[in-house]
């Protein structure tokens, strides 16, 4: 991974008071059910924005709370701050992009409601972006980050298995930080979003193709209003997510691990119908039939139903066709590849089988892979 990481300290970067913000910013604030936090966020903001003069707009994008969310802003009645009421599913991935999208500053923002994330820690952020950084996080776990003492064992857990599964994507340490920072024309060029869950921050590194992130430390607050949304639900939706983005970075790579996962979820299959055919009273050749038919039948659907999930669409028997053929051409490369090995190539003696064996069937598995990606279900 050649990505390229830094990390700001708040303090080493530029005290507080020095930071002189130019650029307007737009705060994106996901809100479900949020009524009793967001007088408190908007004073928080209110001062950020008198202390430094900056220019901001607050956007609460809710998904109809119905809890007094609008009331609330209305009777903040500043014209800087609007809450916008989504419609369709229910989801804060979905709700900070829209957001982001009708955001109208160079500059975008996106932080929790409940006042875990310090609005205070802005400046540092802009100052990242101004000084050439694409994202920053607003970052528990750099030098000088921390969390509230009360932050069970499990959820701590939870965060640090979440942020190793994301390794392969960046090196940042906190990339389920729901407070971060980038520019609107980044933003514009995101490619294929599709945010599922809660890890938004994650979502844009990767589809912006983001090259730098930086980390600003911050102490991340338990909420005191109201309660956390993040179900099991949400964590399982994660791991969809990070599928996807595996996907999205490491397409071919993922395309083969899942071929040989599928491949080898063939030869339990295959073993349990001969199991099964002989324990019924079959004959071993009708067994050993009924166990490649079952097996070939069951690694065609599990690949179409996962690792090409993106030609569903197409015709199912012309892909089967298509799956049994490559296989057997598969077969027959492996044969000649071993043949080729064994005959002509190695060294006679104890073993050089074995090695042109195993060579026979890498070549054709990748033989196979490659014809079933690139043929028969080509993008
Ligand atoms: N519009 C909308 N729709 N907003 C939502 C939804 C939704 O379905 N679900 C949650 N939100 C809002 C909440 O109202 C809150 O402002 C923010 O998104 C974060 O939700 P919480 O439910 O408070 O999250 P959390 O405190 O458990 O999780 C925090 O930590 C995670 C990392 O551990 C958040 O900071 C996450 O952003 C972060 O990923």
């Amino acid at each position: 991974n050649t990505r390229k990481h830094s990390i700001m300290s708040f303090h080493e970067a530029a005290p507080l008071a020095r930071i002189s913000v130019t650029v307007p910013i737009s705060i994106v604030v996901p809100t479900y059910r949020e009524c009793e936090n967001i007088p408190h966020i908007f004073n928080r903001v209110r001062a950020l924005r008198d202390s430094q003069n900056i220019e901001i707009e607050l956007i609460f994008m809710d998904d109809k709370s119905n809890d007094g969310s609008v009331e609330a802003v209305a009777a903040i009645g500043e014209d800087w701050v609007r809450i916008v009421e989504r419609n369709g599913e229910r989801g804060l991935s979905p709700a900070v992009i829209d957001g982001f999208q009708l955001a109208q500053h160079p500059v975008l923002i996106c932080m929790d409601c409940d006042l875990s994330h310090p609005p205070e820690a802005i400046p540092q952020m802009v100052l990242a972006l101004a000084s050439g950084q694409e994202f920053v996080l607003g970052s528990r776990y750099v030098k000088g980050g921390s969390t509230d003492d009360d932050w069970g064992f499990f959820r701590w857990l939870n965060s640090r298995i979440a942020t190793l599964l994301a390794a392969p994507l960046t090196s940042a340490r906190d990339p389920m930080s729901g407070f971060f920072a980038l520019r609107k024309e980044s933003f514009d060029h995101a490619r294929d979003l599709s945010p599922v869950g809660y890890k938004i921050a994650l979502e844009l590194i990767v589809k912006c193709d983001v090259d730098n992130v930086a980390e600003v430390p911050i102490h991340f607050q338990d909420r005191m209003h109201g309660e956390s949304k993040l179900t099991l639900k949400e964590q399982l939706n994660y791991l969809k997510h990070i599928r996807r983005l595996y996907i999205h970075r490491f397409a071919n790579a993922m395309y083969f691990l899942q071929f040989m996962i599928v491949g080898a979820s063939g030869v339990v299959v295959n073993l349990l119908t001969l199991s099964l055919l002989l324990w019924l009273g079959a004959s071993d050749s009708v067994g050993l039939v009924g166990g490649i038919a079952v097996s070939v039948v069951s690694n065609f659907l599990l690949n179409r139903r996962f690792t090409f999930s993106y030609a569903r669409d197409r015709n199912p028997w012309k892909q089967f066709v298509g799956f049994v053929s490559a296989s057997g051409l598969g077969m027959a490369v492996n044969y000649s590849v071993a043949l080729y090995l064994s005959k002509y190539a190695l060294p006679d003696g104890q073993g050089s089988i074995y090695l042109a064996a195993l060579a026979g069937i890498g070549s054709g598995m990748i033989f196979n892979f490659l014809g079933n990606r690139f043929v028969v279900f080509r993008k």
